[in-house]
């Protein structure tokens, strides 16, 4: 029996990635800058045993079958095809945050089995052959594999389609305060959502525009600019959910509590309280600041009617052996 065990953060997205120009590859439409979330992680054990007769699966204690085995069971064929194994695996994965509710747990759980399946067969893997690998798994998950400020660009083809660190954790002191909504599990996945991303007649200008919202979002965050950094990261997301909301069929993510959120933020922001609001596959707003103003953030977070619970991440390390 070979086994490794693993733990890697979730990220928020900054620029965010939505759309694929190869579904099957995980090769996005765009490039995305994100951050990883200290203190909230997936754990994963996998061990390949010769008796085992197909790949199992368990999160949080319970077994999984079904479609989100199916996609752990790829991601283990090619760790298979490039070990030259036959075994199946069995993987043993724990999130310590909500699964399914737009925090990126899929991200969290592919950069973690890329690594501990690949280690468990012996292979020593670069950062960036592990981040596609964990790529082909969720695209998002290719970001969870470099540590703190992550850039994942769009490259020419599978082989450059990769993340990397634009900046270390200790660069830039920044909180994500990920004001709870409604924590059920979402209706419509984002593999679902990628799929239907260029019905949207907006997807081709976002993506189009996407080059200049990474230049304006690495450099804020690489000059520390907090103003420019909220302005580009409110404009992104509400980009994101524009070709959302005018897709074929059509996704709306958020309630009226997720946008009771935003006007909070910039009303905060225009009185002096640097903080930026966004959101991912779900109703749930990540509001991000600077660590000076977090405890603040979280108390009116938590005063707001419909919020139900906030959890703060600062910015996280890269996936890692434990
Ligand atoms: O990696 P996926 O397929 O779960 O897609 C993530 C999509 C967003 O979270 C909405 C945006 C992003 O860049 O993380």
């Amino acid at each position: 029996m070979a086994s490794a065990n693993a733990l890697a953060h979730p990220n928020i997205a900054f620029v965010k990635y939505w759309g694929n120009r190869d579904n099957e590859l995980r090769l996005p439409s765009n490039g995305s800058i994100s951050m990883n979330l200290d203190g909230l992680y997936t754990r994963t054990i996998v061990s390949f045993q010769p008796s085992l007769p197909y790949d199992e699966l368990i999160v949080n204690g319970h077994e999984i079958a079904g479609k989100n085995l199916d996609r752990v069971s790829q991601v283990l064929e090619l760790v298979r095809r490039m070990a030259g194994s036959k075994m199946h695996a069995e993987v043993m994965s724990e999130n310590n945050f909500p699964t399914g509710a737009g925090i990126a747990s899929s991200a969290a759980a592919f950069a973690a089995l890329a690594l501990a399946a690949t280690r468990a067969t012996g292979l020593e893997l670069s950062e960036s052959e592990l981040s596609r690998l964990a790529r082909r798994g969720s695209g998002s998950a290719a970001r969870s594999i470099p540590g703190g400020f992550v850039e994942w660009q769009m490259g020419t083809a599978e082989k450059d389609c990769f993340a990397f660190s634009i900046a270390p954790p200790d660069h830039w002191d920044m909180v994500d305060c990920i004001a709870l909504v409604n924590p059920e599990h979402k209706k419509t996945g984002s593999s679902e959502g990628h799929a239907i991303a260029g019905t949207s007649p907006l997807q081709g200008a976002r993506v189009a525009d996407a080059p200049r919202r990474l230049a304006i979002c690495r450099e804020a965050i690489l000059k520390k600019d907090f103003e420019a950094f909220a302005r580009i990261i409110e404009h992104d997301s509400d980009m994101m959910h524009a070709v959302m909301m005018t897709s074929t069929p059509p996704l709306m993510y958020w309630q009226a509590i997720t946008v009771e959120i935003f006007h909070a933020v910039r009303t905060w922001r225009a009185a002096g309280l640097a903080a930026a609001y966004t959101v991912d596959a779900g109703p749930n707003v990540h509001v991000v600041c600077e660590r000076a103003s977090a405890g603040e953030v979280e108390r009116r977070l938590r005063e707001l009617p419909g919020v139900g619970d906030v959890l703060s991440a600062g910015t996280g390390g890269p996936a890692q052996i434990v």
